[in-house]
């Protein structure tokens, strides 16, 4: 259940110009969430009547009780949140949301990440105990990196890309995957790398990409989705984003039946 706390940060750094990294202490937060979901954070002093911001949880350690969130500063309220220093209190509200899907029967997984979508990816590698796990991150260029060494710690191989070659692959993230999954071998036979589920974050035509490549290859996909909030809880509606259901088309709560959805369910072009 999640909870309305007041936790302390530990710090709040500048990782590359304008991308943050906040910890903080929070037992509660740090020995049940799970992989895919957020906390809600108050961004305003007093009464100001700006809503909670949502932040995904980028990775936790259950043994001194510390969470990690990353963000981009974007406006009025990540503004506010980028000003918070170390003592200072976090009045947040989670763990929010659903999880991305974990199963035994996934030996091989990949996550592909674009931009600030890469940090949700970071807490599911970390946690996930299978044998294979391959991670592809694209940024926009190289100035724009951030944890590739966390990555590299958590996966067993890391692909980058940047849209403008200055690091890595150039081009999309979705360049590099389809190259690696899409790799022919001998006699025309597709030969590419195999994986029991791709996991995706990041912007809507990126998650497009990677369900239809995984599609292709019949591999699960599940993507996180990002869509303004009001409550965060389930509660107002604002978050609410088509889904298909049934051969039939209905509504479902970013916050509360998300952010994670499987691909097949989403609209990417709604
Ligand atoms: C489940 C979830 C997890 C998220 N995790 C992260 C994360 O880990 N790191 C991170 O940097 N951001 C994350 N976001 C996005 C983050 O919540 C927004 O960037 C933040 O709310 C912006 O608040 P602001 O007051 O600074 O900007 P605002 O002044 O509210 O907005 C500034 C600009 O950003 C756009 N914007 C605001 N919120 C969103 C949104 N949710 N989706 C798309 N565009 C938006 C607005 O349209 C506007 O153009 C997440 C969003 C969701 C729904
Ligand atoms: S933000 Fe209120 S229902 Fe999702």
């Amino acid at each position: 259940m999640p909870l309305v706390l007041k936790e302390e940060i530990i710090f709040n750094k500048e990782l590359v110009p304008g991308i943050f990294e906040l910890a903080f202490i929070s037992e509660y937060v740090s020995q049940r969430a799970k992989p895919g979901q957020f906390v809600n954070i108050k961004c305003c002093d007093g009464l100001d009547t700006i809503l909670r911001r949502p932040l995904s949880i980028c990775s936790v350690n259950r043994k001194n009780n510390t969470v990690i969130v990353a963000y981009r500063e974007t406006g009025k309220g990540t503004r506010y949140l980028a000003r918070k220093k170390a003592g200072d209190k976090l009045d947040l509200i989670g763990p929010l949301g659903n999880w991305f899907h974990v199963s035994d029967e996934y030996k091989s997984i990949a996550v592909v990440g674009g931009g600030i979508g890469v940090f949700p990816l970071l807490f599911l590698l970390q946690q996930n105990p299978c044998a294979f796990k391959g991670a592809y991150i694209g940024f926009e260029s190289n100035t724009c990196i951030v944890m590739e060494k966390e990555f590299l710690h958590c996966s067993d191989k890391i692909m980058l890309a940047t849209n403008d070659g200055s690091k890595g692959f150039k081009g999309f993230v979705t360049d590099l995957l389809a190259l690696n999954l899409l790799q022919e071998g001998s006699k025309g036979k597709i030969n590419g790398e195999k994986y029991d589920i791709i996991y995706a974050c990041g912007p809507m035509p990126m998650m497009k990409k990677v369900f239809e490549l995984a599609s292709k290859m019949g591999i699960k996909c599940q993507v996180s989705l990002e869509q303004r909030m009001g409550c965060g809880i389930g509660a107002c509606l604002a978050c609410a984003c088509k889904v298909k259901h049934d051969g039939d088309w209905h509504y479902k709560r970013v916050c509360k039946d998300g952010p994670v959805f499987w691909g097949e369910e989403v609209d990417f072009d709604g």
